[in-house]
Order: C-alpha cells, then structure tokens, then sequence
C-alpha cells in the first residue's frame, strides 16, 4: 500500500534509492518516482511499473547523495505522472512521499489554496509539501515545519520529507502506517518495510505513531512529535538480503511456494516459545480470531482446531467487521489477531479495540511490526520475507502456529509429532508440479471456477479461490460442499470446473457426494485427494494425489500447495505476473 525510501549516503543516492524501492514493490506499482537534493531538488517520476518507467526515463540520472523514493498502490487520484510521488511545493524547495491517507485533504487544500498555494496533482498527499512550505515561510526549520504539517493532518501517514533549504537533513514521521529507520555506517535509511534496506543494514528502529526521525550524515535522532528526543531500541534484523531474492525462481511466488516445507520445519522450532506464552494465560471461555483475505482462512482453521480439540467456543471475524464484536468481550475472551504483516489497518484497529477489554495474542510474520508491538502476546512465524502478492508460506506458517498454539492449550504431543511429518508431504506435493501445469494448461480459459470441501477442507477451498481470484483474475466462489446445494449448485454447468478438496476421514464420503452432484450437472471435476482413493479418481476428470497418510486434521497445510501451484500456473499461462497482481498490493495499510 506505496512503499518509501530515503536516504542519506555517502555516494550517488539515485540508484541506492532505485534498488530499495524495487525491493518495495510488492506494496505498489502504479507508478514510481525519485528527488534527490544537490543543491536543488532533482525529481524523475513516472505512471507504470519500475523496470518500464527506468527503462523510460533513467530513474538514476539525478544528482545528490541524499533523497526518497516512491512506489504507488493509488487511493486519491489516477495512477498518473502527475499524481506520482514526490510532491513538491509551489517553489519546487520542498519534496514529499507518503504512504496513508490524508483524511481532511480537501479542506487543507481549499484553506491552502485560497493563501496562494498552487496545486499540481490530484492526491491528497500533495498538501503535506504545501503545509510544510507554509510553516517554513513563517521562519521555521524543516523538522518543526513538517511537525507543525502533521498536527493539521487527520489520517494514516509515514511521511517522508526534504528541503532544498535545509541540505543535508531527512525528516520521517509516522502515524498509523508502517515507518523504519536503518542506520549504517555512516549512512542513514528510512523505509515502509525491512525487505527495502537489508542490502544495506540489518540494524533499525521502529517508530511508533506520532514519532519523527531527522536523519543527517552524522547520524539520527528520534523524537516525539513534540520534539522531545527519544531514546528507541536498535533491533538487528535476522532476515538476509538473499531471503528476499528470487533465488533463480521466474516469480518469488513460485520460490516462495516451494520454500514451504523448510518453512514449516523453522516455524516448528518455535515450539518451546508457543509453549511459554501459553504458560502466562488466564483462563479463558472464549476464543476469537481476527484477520484479512488470507491471514481470516487460516484463522477458520484454528477456529475448526480449537472447538474439535479444546471445546472452547471459537468465532472468527473479518478485521473490517470487528467493531461489530466490541459488545461480547471480555476479560474471558483471548482475542487472536492474525497477520502476516503486522500493518494491515484493519487488523491493526480492532487490536486497538480489543487491547481495551480482553487479552490479545499476534500471530505475526513481520518483526517489529505494529502488531507485534500493540498486543499482549506475539507469535513469530518463521516464514522469512514474503514478497509474492498472494501469501502462501505465510499462510502455512500461520496454520502450523495455530496448530501448535492448540497443542500447546491442550497437551497433546501426538499430534505435535504428526506435524513433524507435514514438510515431507509437502514436498511430495510440490513434486506433482509437472502434472498441475498440465491441468493448468487445460483450465486456464475457464471463466468461473468452484472450489468445495468440507470441515478443516472448507477453509482450504476458500484460499484455493482467493488465489484463484487474486493472481489469475477467473471468478472463483469457495465453497462449504454441504452448502452447494442450497443455491450455488444452480451456477454449475459444463463451462465450470470444480476443485473437490476430498482427503481421507469422516468428511470424505459426504465430500464425495457432493462431487457425483456437481459431476451430475455436468461440472468437470478436479479431484484433490488420496493418492490411493480410487472413489475420487473415478469421479474426477483430473485428480491431484496427495500422501495417503497425511490425516484429515493436519489435511490444511499440505492440501493447499497443489492449489497454490495451479493458480501460479493459470496465472502464466494466462500472461499475467503473479508477483504483481492488478489493484492489489501487498499490505493494505488503509482501512
Ligand atoms: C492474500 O493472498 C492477500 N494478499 C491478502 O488477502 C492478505 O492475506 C490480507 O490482506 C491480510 O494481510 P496480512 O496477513 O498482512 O494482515
């Protein structure tokens, strides 16, 4: 949701401020852009990804050793030039990029327009360089400036600030969306997310909300948005800068897709620190999980986990909905928010909401994140960076902490053994690869695709579509199979492919009804199962086979990486970039 860099080096700036912002891709590609200072502001921006704006314009070809960068994911105005970061003040002594959303833009900008102030976008981030310019104008700095900026600004913003008449100096402040320092060696960063500056240092600051940091070549001070001066923790980032390669894969969804059993065995070795945070709880009568997309599948699962094996009553909530939950917390209540970024804003407030009145735990794959500083409890996930739109090891590494969490509750090492087994299914699925772009090559002109299965599948059929959706733009409904028949079975004709997520248990012989009803309808069937189920092999026009002992509980993780792969695969067959999805990005820092 736009990402930032800036930058205070000893060298050339632009091409240091290109190579992080393309490592902040994933948040935004509508269009990109660079200012740099040496004694004026020197800006290149464009609409349109990176590689082609660069190819266009040489992004580095500005002078200075000190700037920021942009890339955008549009929320106020046209994925344009005109509306690409940076923004400028009238004189042109000012540049600005943000990542937010200026609520009361229109007032500032009408109160800034009729004091002479000339506007050359349509975004709402373009008042902040008007609103510094004005404080500046009236015998300010350009730290006290662009804090005065920030208290006439309602909204979400990590903000990142120079001025042609303060050479030398960087200003970032935070409120609401994600902001890191990175120090160097003699060399000072600011940035949306870790992946941005790991080619350059591993040790950073997370700001807080309503804290700025002025970075200089002598080094950064943090302060409160008062101007008190802070003293804030230095973290040393553990993730390398080859992790957020794409380590000779075509896509990093597709690395990252066959990282995942490795990813599980890391997350695995979380176990004991699982099992010290469960020591500190209350007691508690009542389960609820928070998240997004992705992150709200895996919490259906702990939801079918924590019922089956705890009997604690468990509801899950959309984050954008959670408001509507206030009422029934309590102090009983452990409130789970999933996330793997930490920022997402919806997510984000309901912690707030529930920080108030129950126990939070975050189920977070980003260190550091707000998330992870906001509630009671936080549990890493060992996934490395996810750079791939579509979360897909997050989401593997999300289920095997909830699934450990509810070992952890419950006592039961058998099943914390079993999960020891998963990462080799894995890898038994990712070796079907060859057979699921054959199925790809044959599906990927479908229009509407179903995907159905039944208790812990149910979930599984509901990312198998949002992958559908996200990366290869295919209208796909997941579905609860019990649940076909009372409407959605009335959409099913010879145009719609239906992936049945059968594995072997108590589920499977009602699943298996289902398919013949589909079947009868005409439906082609692509049968997720046992590779020794010959019921399903029979029904299906295709079918993936998956490890006969893998058990119906544990059936989430491993079952959804055949689903994973024949998104990617739809996805190039059909020419699109699954890294880069259209209208989405990685992080939805606005609510
Ligand atoms: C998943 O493929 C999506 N990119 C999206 O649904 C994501 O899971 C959702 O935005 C939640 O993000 P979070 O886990 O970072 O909070």
């Amino acid at each position: 949701m736009c990402g930032i860099v800036a930058c205070i080096i000893k060298d050339k700036a632009a091409p240091v401020l290109l190579d992080c912002v393309q490592r902040l891709e994933y948040r935004g590609y509508d269009s990109v852009g660079i200012a740099t200072l040496s004694g004026d502001i020197y800006i290149k921006k464009n609409e349109g990804k990176i590689d082609d704006v660069q190819k266009k314009l040489d992004l580095t070809d500005i002078p200075g050793n000190m700037g920021i960068a942009h890339v955008r994911w549009a929320t106020h105005g046209l994925p344009t030039g005109k509306n690409a970061h940076p923004h400028t003040d009238c004189k042109k002594r000012i540049a600005v990029v943000h990542n937010g959303i200026i609520e009361n833009y229109n007032e500032l900008k009408t109160i800034l327009q009729n004091e002479g102030h000339i506007f050359t976008s349509d975004t709402d981030t373009e008042v902040i360089p008007h609103l510094i310019e004005k404080y500046m104008e009236m015998g300010n700095g350009l730290e006290v400036a662009s804090r005065l900026a920030t208290k006439d600004i309602q909204g979400s913003y990590a903000i990142a600030a120079i001025s042609a008449d303060e050479p030398n100096k960087i200003i970032g402040i935070r409120k609401e969306s994600p902001l890191i320092v990175g120090i160097g060696e003699n060399e000072f960063f600011l940035a949306s997310d870790v992946p941005a500056i790991l080619e350059h240092t591993k040790n950073v600051i997370y700001l807080d909300d309503n804290e700025m940091a002025v970075l200089d070549l002598d080094g950064v001070v943090i302060k409160d948005i008062d101007g008190n001066v802070l003293d804030k923790e230095i973290n040393i980032i553990e993730w390398t800068a080859d992790m957020a390669e794409k380590g000779g894969y075509n896509h990093f969804m597709l690395k990252e897709i066959h990282e995942q059993p490795e990813v599980i065995r890391n997350t695995l070795m979380e176990y004991p620190e699982i099992e010290n945070v469960v020591s500190t709880f209350p007691e508690f009568n009542r389960i609820c999980f928070v998240a997004c997309g992705t992150s709200y599948h895996a919490s259906l699962v702990g939801k079918y986990l924590f019922e089956t094996m705890l009997g604690i009553p468990t509801d899950v909530v959309l984050a954008s909905e959670f408001i509507f939950s206030e009422g029934a917390l309590n102090a009983k209540t452990l409130v789970i928010l999933i996330s793997q970024s930490g920022e997402t804003a919806d997510t984000l407030r309901a912690l707030k909401i529930a920080n108030t009145k129950s126990e939070t735990l975050a189920i977070v794959n980003v260190l550091g994140s707000t998330a992870t500083r906001e509630a009671d409890h936080v549990i890493y996930t060992r996934a490395g960076p996810e750079i791939g739109v579509a979360a897909t090891k997050t989401y593997v590494s999300q289920l095997t902490c909830i699934y450990m969490l509810a070992i952890a509750m419950d006592g039961n090492n058998n099943l914390l053994e079993k999960l020891q087994k998963v990462p080799g299914f894995m890898k038994n699925a990712l070796a079907r690869e060859d057979h699921i772009i054959q199925i790809a090559k044959k599906y990927k002109n479908s229009t509407d695709f179903f995907f159905f299965g039944r208790g812990f599948s149910y979930p599984t059929a509901l990312e198998g579509a949002l992958k559908l959706k996200e990366i290869t733009y295919i209208h796909a409904e997941g579905y609860a199979a019990g649940e076909l028949k009372h409407g959605p079975l009335a959409l099913i004709d010879d145009d719609v492919p239906v992936l049945a997520v059968v594995p072997p248990g108590d589920r499977h012989d009602k699943t298996l009804s289902n398919v013949e009803e589909v079947k009868a309808r005409g439906a082609s069937i692509i049968g997720v199962g046992s590779s020794e189920d010959a019921a399903l092999r029979l029904e299906s026009d295709d079918i993936i086979g998956m490890d006969n002992d893998i058990s119906e509980i544990l059936s989430p993780i491993p079952y959804v990486v055949p689903l994973q792969l024949l998104s990617y695969y739809i996805s190039i067959e059909r020419g699109i970039d699954p890294d880069k999805p259209k209208n989405l990005a990685k992080c939805v820092t606005v609510e």
